[in-house]
């Protein structure tokens, strides 16, 4: 049995240890915002936080977050209205909308890190996640928009 706290609840499953988190969280809890893109590490869709950090939930062993706080993008705030979210809204990022789960948790722990980017390190956190639909312009302005936000200032939207 392997027991962790996802969106603070406590979740226990009786699950093969090596089974990837991303298929933990989708299919054993039913928890289906976080995407399955290449299942490599390679492209981002499948983000979540554990323990804070920004973590690629297809190439992680379940076993590997035992007693773990864990946050999929269902999570980031109750009523999906974290300041990333609300700059996503505003500028409409998304376009077919299957990466931007990843991308908001990639950004929304990015600006834990740095609170007040610059595009330099808006683009070395981002670089990891992919989009196929080429957002990239919308996602900078939105992280930048968010760090404004987040500070307190007034934001385009
Ligand atoms: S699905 Fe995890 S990084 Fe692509
Ligand atoms: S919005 Fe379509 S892949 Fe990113």
């Amino acid at each position: 049995m392997i027991e962790f706290d996802l969106n603070g609840r406590k979740v226990s499953l009786d699950v093969d240890p090596q089974t990837p988190l991303l298929w933990a969280i989708r299919d054993d809890v039913g928890l289906t915002g976080t995407k399955f893109g290449c299942g490599i590490g390679m492209c981002g869709a499948c983000t979540v936080h554990v323990g804070g950090r920004a973590t690629r939930s297809c190439i992680t062993p379940i076993a590997d977050v035992a007693g773990t706080k864990i946050t999929t993008i269902e999570g980031l705030h109750p009523e999906a209205n974290h300041p990333v979210q609300a700059a996503w809204r505003n500028l409409r990022v998304p376009q077919c909308g299957y990466c931007q789960s990843g991308q908001i948790m990639q950004a929304a722990a990015l600006l834990q890190d740095i609170p007040d980017p610059s595009d330099e390190d808006i683009d070395a956190v981002m670089t990891g996640n992919l989009c196929r639909c080429m957002t990239y312009t919308r996602i900078r302005q939105a992280v930048r928009d968010a760090a404004t936000a987040m500070a307190g200032g007034q934001t385009n939207g």
